[in-house]
């Protein structure tokens, strides 16, 4: 028998110290996308909890795209694209949030998901939140429905679930 999903992410995942800040605290999920099997039973437990609850997967830049892609392959459904202010040609909605370390803006491309469409969010770490609220409000704004939010790693004691009140969380790993 396989090690249960978490186990897995958590022998795979580097800690570093000090990065991007002092004081920050930076898990590093590359270790685990580079290692099929721990991505493939990453991808498989995510789509598994939220299976016939979604119609798209939005995945936010840059580690969420690698999630959504995977997912939305493994379930015949498109990506719905979360980018940094400035990388999106066409006219967008904005959402401006605070991180641990610094502001930062996210946006959609407006008209790229009809409304009503359900949509399961991706990213690699959910923290103080900020990230995936914002993505949420934009899917929300854009007439989406939010079926729930994937994350591989969750950082207890900041307020990211708050920041996600309403929402359908999963994390495959708290630290
Ligand atoms: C990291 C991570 C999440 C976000 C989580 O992204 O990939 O998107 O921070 O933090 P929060 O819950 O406090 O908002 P980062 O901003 O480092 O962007 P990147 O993926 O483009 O490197």
């Amino acid at each position: 028998e396989s090690p249960h999903v978490s186990a897995v992410i958590e022998g795979l995942c580097a800690t570093v110290t000090d990065y991007p800040k002092p004081g920050i605290v930076f898990q590093d999920l590359t270790p685990v996308f580079a290692n099929g099997p721990a991505l493939k039973q990453v991808v498989d437990a995510i789509v598994c909890a939220f299976a016939g609850k979604f119609d798209a997967v939005a995945g936010v830049e840059a580690r969420g795209f690698l999630l959504a892609a995977a997912a939305a392959y493994a379930t015949g459904t498109g990506v719905i694209t979360i980018r940094k202010a400035g990388k999106l040609p066409r006219e967008v909605l904005s959402e401006s949030y605070s991180l641990e370390y610094g502001e930062a803006t996210l946006e959609l491309h407006q008209g790229d998901v009809p409304a009503g469409t359900r949509v399961l969010i991706l990213d690699d770490v959910l923290a103080t939140g900020g990230t995936l609220g914002a993505a949420a409000a934009l899917l929300e704004r854009t007439g989406a429905v939010v079926a729930g939010v994937g994350v591989v790693l969750e950082i207890d004691g900041l307020p990211g679930r708050d920041n996600l009140a309403g929402h359908e969380v999963l994390s495959l790993l708290h630290v």
